[in-house]
């Protein structure tokens, strides 16, 4: 039995695999992980990005322009990110963004209100992209218009052959830079804030890198977070009681919660990396040897129920569970080493602030069950034709 809502036939397809042999290597030369420790020495070593499109950005990008900060490596990673880690801490997320996430879902919630009826995704994204974009400085343009710019452009695949498809990409992408991001560049060229395009203007990037930057929070940040906030809301309501737990609990318990239902349904699926340095990897048939360079794909449903972890019950939500000292509550559904999640606490946060008020309307119904479709930019799913009510009271 599982209470897991995101049960496709990929995931369970994955568990099955995670059964049969924690580590393997298919005719393609590729390394699947399903155990946590092997993961963890993957990605705490200097591998290369191979994920969210790795190669095709290696090969359409000219190499004088920076590379978005996901797909850098090395020195030149570690220093970015340390330069950006003051834009996401605990302290400045609390400090500086509290009272906006407050008012953003308190006006969603209003909206709510008056319609009785929304599509959970298109809402949820409101919230991640409202305040996302205050984070990185997209504020010159309208929000609602760049949810939709940024939403196509998730789904849209990159290698796509048919050429209306590939139009319709070049004009979200053409939307999503001439409407919101060059206004933003150009606000902050007159006027630097404190965000993360000021910093990059600061920096020397040019405009397109920063357009590419701009897309990278947009998949990293808006979409994982509408996804997160959806099948959330689906297990807090088809399970009453933890939905009770939740809206009473302090806030340390609240983020348990929260961790544990990401741990089961981890938004990005699977971590793909080219290690460095060869990786020992322990397998019933011995210890295999991960060569540098060779293709690694982590598999986070299985690593994150990894039961040698996690203990028993691995895929059922027991925000209780105790998990061993340096493992996250989540386990890796915020990734691991050098590319782990900087937007962990940002993202926590406004889904506490946002599931608090929406999980406290009592009338708060869904009408079915939503769809769950994968999306292979992200490796991750999405949940889809997610409508819920507000009964009259
Ligand atoms: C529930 C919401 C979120 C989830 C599940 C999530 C998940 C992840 C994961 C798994 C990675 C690691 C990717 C890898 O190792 O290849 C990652 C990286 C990243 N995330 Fe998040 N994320 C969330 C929210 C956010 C938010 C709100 C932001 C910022 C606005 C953000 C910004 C980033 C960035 C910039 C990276 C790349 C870090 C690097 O490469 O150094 N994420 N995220």
């Amino acid at each position: 039995m599982t209470d897991r809502k995101i049960a496709t036939e990929k995931v369970q397809k994955t568990m099955v695999q995670a059964a049969q042999c924690p580590v393997h290597r298919t005719e393609d030369g590729t390394w699947h992980v399903y155990s946590q420790e092997v993961a963890r020495n993957v990605l705490r070593q200097d591998a290369h990005q191979a994920g969210f499109g790795a190669d095709l950005m290696s090969k359409t990008m000219p190499s004088y322009m920076e590379m978005p900060l996901l797909y850098q490596s090395g020195e030149k990673h570690r220093e970015n990110r340390k330069e950006l880690a003051r834009f996401f801490t605990p302290t400045t997320v609390r400090d500086k963004y509290t009272q906006m996430m407050n008012a953003c879902a308190d006006a969603l919630i209003a909206e709510f209100r008056q319609k009785r009826r929304v599509q959970l995704s298109d809402f949820t994204l409101e919230m991640a992209v409202r305040v996302a974009s205050a984070v990185v400085g997209l504020t010159n343009s309208n929000l609602s218009h760049m949810a939709i710019h940024l939403a196509a452009l998730v789904k849209s695949d990159l290698t796509q052959k048919s050429w209306v498809e590939r139009m319709r990409s070049q004009y979200h992408l053409g939307a999503f830079f001439l409407g919101h991001v060059r206004p933003a560049i150009r606000a902050r060229k007159k006027q630097p804030t404190d965000d993360v395009i000021s910093h990059l203007i600061a920096k020397g990037y040019k405009d397109t890198e920063i357009l590419t930057e701009c897309i990278m929070y947009g998949t990293a940040g808006m979409v994982t977070t509408r996804e997160f906030l959806c099948v959330a809301v689906w297990h807090f309501l088809e399970n009453p009681a933890l939905r009770e737990q939740f809206l009473h609990a302090e806030e340390a318990e609240r983020r348990k919660i929260l961790h544990e239902l990401l741990r089961l349904e981890p938004v990005v699926s699977n971590l793909m990396r080219r290690p460095v340095e060869a990786v020992n990897a322990l397998t019933p048939a011995g210890t295999a040897v991960i060569q540098p360079g060779d293709l690694v794909n982590i598999h986070l449903h299985a690593v994150n129920a990894d039961e040698r972890v996690v203990g028993e019950n691995p895929h059922n939500v027991c925000p209780a569970r105790v998990l061993p000292a340096k493992v996250s509550d989540s386990v890796m559904a915020f990734g691991d080493g050098s590319h782990r999640c900087v937007g962990e606490f940002l993202a926590l946060q406004e889904c506490d602030i946002f599931l608090q008020k929406f999980l406290a309307l009592p009338t708060l119904r869904m009408e079915s069950q939503p769809k769950v479709t994968w999306n292979p930019t992200i490796s991750g799913y999405e949940v889809e034709a997610f409508w819920v009510t507000l009964d009259p009271a």
